[in-house]
Formats: structure tokens, C-alpha cells, sequence
């Protein structure tokens, strides 16, 4: 699609109804022309029983039961569903993370779901610990088939759903609130009678009542202690009821509320697992499920990075690091997310959005010149801190300013932690300049490289990698000690061995068009050499000087940098070689070069 001119939005109105009578002088929002009466607030549409809750004061100190549902919700809503090859590969995934519970299929809707739980029931996929899950909805024929799915799988969930809330009863059900109980008490019958008719089989039960956060609070409980009863539960052999925010329609507080009613009026609690099953409507899925385990949650279904039906499901990989950041052990294998997002993205064939939380390829990268230098700083000090401490620096605690974990703990590399466009300033420069080609640029003269990059990038609007900084670090200060208006022919230097140095070159001076061969002392070479420019006519301060080895070993490079006022002009310079010597006096006629060709300028 192209872009729109910025005049160009005829279909827009911008709102022009009266500011309200109320409004501070410095809030001019109006109203729009939108027709927000259509709709009812949450308070309106449900009871919301709670008003002493408990949950704000609370923390979670340990990761709920997770329970991806990827090879269900999220498979039901891909454009192209998951084939077996491909299933297979999201199973042996989420077995590889840590998932105990997992949410295989919808036997009865599909011969792929019905095959790919024969395939696991037939194979050595499943391992010991981890339980498969099925899903059915409420009725004896595809309770049937669901029950033939799992047919030598020795550990399964049979996850019961009925719509509960008064809107689907009356339109998509046609049937009262005693009738949809009576529904649901007959396929839990007939669900436990048939679990029962399969010897050895451990089989355990979940209900939901899909659209939960919309059902009255009464009824959801009369259905599900129902069921507690039905089914006989005890702690030993708990049954799970899951509470599904099966549209997102409220704040996360509400669902909150909302759950806490429930934990607090569930009977036998002990027999209960509480399970809820947040959607992401409102863009608030995540905010829902980690409010609902303050308030009692004890299990959390969802999928990897939030797929599932319209908005998705709930993003266990967010829910897993957000625990993983406040120093929570997720319970979950997160340390090559790269790998967990690839996987995801083959299987379901839809891209991960660069800046999703964690796992975008975008989210440990800074382009902003402020965050930059905050993070080079920052992870400095880390390195020194570690090293004080005598810790490696992947187990020192961390903290390091915008990045709320540590990339590498998820197998990103610091190299895309910093990356180099028109936004960028002197501290990611420095950065990259010193982790990838091992140069100290000193502190003032960062700012001077930093405006060339800056014009580099505004100019042609493109992102620069290491390799690039380091081309036009060469091209700008390195480069100029090689050749210029002052072209140094040849020169050597002597040690008097009193403290004097000599210096004597030959100098090829582009306005003169002729050679020139000059001689000068000093305190040392660089001294000699300055006095010997000197006698051509250019009159050079040095102001500042730095050298270092610029990698270990022989064959290894020194850098030098000179800043040097020649003829009245500053500019810095630099050199770059396996000598020491030539480096710096490379670098003072780089600086001589720049100054007479009008890099100051
Ligand atoms: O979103 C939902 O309500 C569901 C349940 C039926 C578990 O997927
Ligand atoms: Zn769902």
C-alpha cells in the first residue's frame, strides 16, 4: 500500500464537537463524531460482586502452572492450519521449554487435530512428566471421539467448554440458564462415564465457561461447583476450571476482581485448580493474567508470542520474563529465544513483530543517541562491577539502564544491542567503534566523529554497521595521515640519547607543487616532528595525544589520536599501524591534512 500524502485523509473527521464545560484550560480535546453510545460499559453488561479485594497488596513470587494452548486456539486461527510436520514441531518444542500441560488439539473439529493426538498416542513424543490435553465442546458425539483420540495416551486433560454468558445463551445457544446448566451436566456425565470405561487411563477433567468475564458470577459458580461434585474432586485429584476471558472487554482490575470472587467462593477449593484463560481484545492480556494470578490463579493458558483467535490469547513468553525480570524462575526454558520465535514463526507461518517484548528482533536495540550512551555506560560499569566482584558478567546482578534483562540470558548477542542510524550519538559510536575494532576514542573527540556520522546517516537515511563506522572512522582521521596537501614522503627520527630527538622528512606541500626537505628537534619524535613542520610553514600545537594497542599478539595494530592546532585550526587525526611511532606520527599529519584541507570548516 502507498503511503498517504499527509493531506490526503478525506474519510476523517477531526473532532469538532464543544470542549466540555469542565475541561482544564489546558486539555482542548473535543469530542468526535465516532458513536461510542453503541456501546456498554463492563458494569453495565455483568454483576461484579467484589469490592474488598485483596490482590493489589499481593506479589507473584512463583510462576503459575503454564499451559500453551498453541496447537489449539492458535492453530484454530491460522489462515493456513498447522499440518502434522508441523504440529509436531511446535509439541517438541514446547516439551523442550519445560511445558508439563499441553494443550494438543481439538480431536473432534478436525482429522488433522484427531490425527496429530493419534500420531502422539502412537508415538514416544510425550514424555513421562508432561500431560496432553484435548478439547471438546458439550456433547455426546464429539465427547465420544475425543475420548477415541486419546486411546493409549496415559496421562490426559479432557477440556469440557459451554458458552455461559446470557448473550450466547440467547443468540448462538437459544437456550435459558437452566437449560445451558443442564447441557453441561449432561456431557460432564457422559464425559466421566466414558473416562471411566478406559482401564488404566489416567484421565483428568477441566471446564470452561467460555465467556466467563461476561457470565454472572452465581451461575458460573453454580455450574462449576457442580461439576467439583460431579466429578468428585479432591486435592489428590483436582479438577481444573478455567476461566476464560474469551473477549477482553474490561480492565485488567475487573478481571481481577472477578477471579478473586471466584477463589474466594469456589467450593472445595483444595479440589480446585483455578485456571484462566485471558484473550487480548483490549491489548490487555497480559496485564489480565498476571492481576488474576495476584488474585488466586493457579494456572495460565496461552500461546507463544500471543497467537490465537482476532487479537490472540494470552503471550506466555511476556508472562515467563516479566516473571523472569523481577527475579522469579519462569519454570520455562527462554535462553535461545531466537530459536523458540523461529520455530513459532514455521510452524504458525505469521512473523513476530520486531518490537514484541522480548522476543522482536528490534527490542534490545538502541537507536536513540541518549539511550545509547546510557547503555555503553551501563554495561562498562557492569563489566567492572563483575570483575570487582569476581563474578563472570552473565552472573552478576544486573543493571543496565533500558534494558530491563540482560540480552544475553536469552541468547541475543550485544551486538545488536546498539546499532547506528541518524538518531544515534556519541556514546553507541564509541561503542560499537571500541566492542568490534577494539579503539578508545577519546572523550572529546567523540563528539566531533559523532557530527560526521550524524551528516553521513541525515544524508542518506541509512542505518551504518560496525564495518561501515569503522570505513568512515578511516576515511575521516586515519586516511588523511596517508596522503593530503602536506604529503609526508618519507621520515625518520633519532635519539640523541641526551633527551633530544631529531626528526628530518621530506615533505610534498600540493601549493608549493615541489618536495621540501625539513629537519627539526624536540623533547621527542612527535616534538621533532611538529618543529620540523614548523620550518615549512605550519605552525601545529598539539593539544591532546592518546595511543593505544588496538587488539594482542604480534602483527598487532596501535592507534594513536592528535588533536593539533595548525595554523590556528583544530582537527583531530589519527594513525593507525603496527608501530607505535608511525601511528602517532601518522595521526599529527592526519591532523595537519585535515586542518590545510578544511575539515574544519
Ligand atoms: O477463549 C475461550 O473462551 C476458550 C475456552 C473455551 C477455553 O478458548
Ligand atoms: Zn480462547
Amino acid at each position: 500500500m502507498t503511503p498517504r500524502e499527509t493531506t490526503e485523509f478525506p474519510t476523517l473527521r477531526t473532532p469538532s464537537g464543544a470542549v466540555p464545560l469542565d475541561a482544564p484550560a489546558w486539555n482542548r480535546q473535543r469530542p468526535s463524531a465516532m458513536p461510542q453510545h453503541r456501546y456498554q460499559p463492563v458494569h453495565d453488561r455483568v454483576a461484579l460482586p467484589l469490592t474488598d479485594r485483596t490482590w493489589p497488596s499481593r506479589r507473584i513470587e512463583r510462576a503459575p502452572l503454564w499451559v500453551p494452548v498453541d496447537l489449539r486456539d492458535g492453530n484454530q486461527a491460522l489462515a493456513e492450519p498447522m499440518d502434522t510436520a508441523r504440529k509436531r514441531r511446535m509439541f517438541d518444542l514446547l516439551v523442550a521449554m519445560g511445558y508439563k500441560e499441553i494443550e494438543v488439539g481439538y480431536p473432534s473439529a478436525s482429522q488433522t487435530d484427531f490425527d496429530f493426538v493419534r500420531h502422539l498416542a502412537t508415538s514416544d513424543a510425550v514424555p513421562e512428566d508432561v500431560t496432553v490435553s484435548v478439547f471438546t465442546a458439550a456433547r455426546h458425539d464429539l465427547i465420544d471421539r475425543t475420548i477415541a483420540s486419546i486411546e493409549g495416551l496415559p496421562r490426559t486433560v479432557v477440556h469440557l467448554y459451554t458458552a455461559t454468558a446470557p448473550t450466547w445463551r440467547d443468540v448462538v445457544l437459544g437456550r435459558s440458564r437452566a437449560e445451558v446448566h443442564a447441557l453441561i451436566r449432561d456431557a460432564a456425565t457422559h464425559l466421566m462415564r466414558r473416562a471411566g470405561e478406559q482401564p488404566g487411563a489416567d484421565i483428568r477433567f477441566e471446564f470452561s465457561p467460555e465467556v466467563f468475564n461476561l457470565t454472572e458470577p452465581d451461575f458460573v459458580l453454580e455450574v462449576c461447583n457442580g461439576l467439583t461434585e460431579l466429578w468428585d474432586a479432591c486435592a489428590d485429584r483436582p479438577v481444573i476450571h478455567n476461566l476464560p476471558a474469551t473477549v477482553e472487554v474490561a480492565t485488567p482490575n475487573v478481571y481481577a476482581d472477578q477471579i478473586e470472587y471466584m477463589d474466594r467462593h469456589l467450593a472445595r477449593r483444595a479440589a480446585v485448580i483455578l485456571s484462566v484463560h485471558p484473550h487480548n481484545d483490549r491489548g490487555t492480556g497480559v496485564a489480565c493474567a498476571e492481576l488474576a494470578v495476584l488474585a488466586g490463579a493457579q494456572r495460565v493458558e496461552g500461546c507463544l508470542f500471543g497467537n490465537g483467535e482476532r487479537t490472540g490469547n494470552v503471550d506466555l513468553v511476556t508472562l515467563a520474563l516479566n516473571l523472569y525480570a523481577q527475579g522469579v524462575n519462569p519454570m520455562v526454558d527462554f535462553s535461545d529465544i531466537d530459536a523458540v520465535r523461529e520455530t513459532v514463526e514455521h510452524c504458525t507461518r505469521l512473523p513476530v513483530h520486531p518490537r514484541h517484548p522480548y522476543g522482536g528482533e528490534l527490542v534490545h536495540t538502541a537507536f536513540s543517541g541518549t539511550h545509547q550512551d546510557a547503555i555503553a555506560k551501563g554495561l562498562a560499569h557492569h563489566a567492572k562491577q563483575a570483575a570487582e566482584w569476581g563474578l563472570p558478567v552473565e552472573e552478576a546482578p544486573w543493571a543496565v539502564p533500558y534494558l530491563p534483562i540482560d540480552p544475553g540470558d536469552i541468547g541475543r548477542t550485544y551486538e545488536e544491542v546498539i546499532r547506528i542510524n541518524s538518531q544515534s550519538g556519541k556514546g553507541g559510536v564509541a561503542h560499537l567503534l571500541h566492542t568490534h575494532h577494539g579503539l578508545d576514542l577519546p572523550a572529546t573527540m567523540r563528539p566531533d566523529f559523532s557530527r560526521t556520522v550524524q551528516r553521513t546517516t541525515d544524508a542518506d537515511g541509512r542505518e551504518l554497521s560496525h564495518k561501515d563506522l569503522w570505513d568512515l572512522f578511516y576515511a575521516t582521521y586515519i586516511a588523511p595521515g596517508e596522503g593530503g596537501p602536506v604529503g609526508l614522503v618519507s621520515w625518520s627520527t633519532a635519539d640523541s640519547g641526551s633527551g633530544e630527538h631529531h626528526f628530518s622528512c621530506v615533505l610534498r606541500i600540493d601549493e608549493e607543487g615541489q618536495e621540501r626537505h625539513c629537519q627539526g628537534t624536540g623533547n621527542g619524535p612527535l616534538a621533532a616532528f611538529t618543529d620540523a613542520l614548523g620550518t615549512a610553514g605550519f605552525a601545529v600545537d598539539i593539544i591532546q595525544y592518546t595511543e593505544h594497542g588496538t587488539t594482542t599478539g604480534p602483527g598487532s595494530h596501535a592507534i594513536a589520536y592528535a588533536e593539533c592546532r595548525v595554523n590556528g585550526v583544530t582537527c583531530w587525526g589519527a594513525g593507525w599501524d603496527t608501530s607505535l611511532l608511525t601511528a602517532s606520527v601518522r595521526a599529527v599529519a592526519a591532523a595537519v591534512n585535515r586542518a590545510e584541507g578544511g575539515a574544519a570548516r
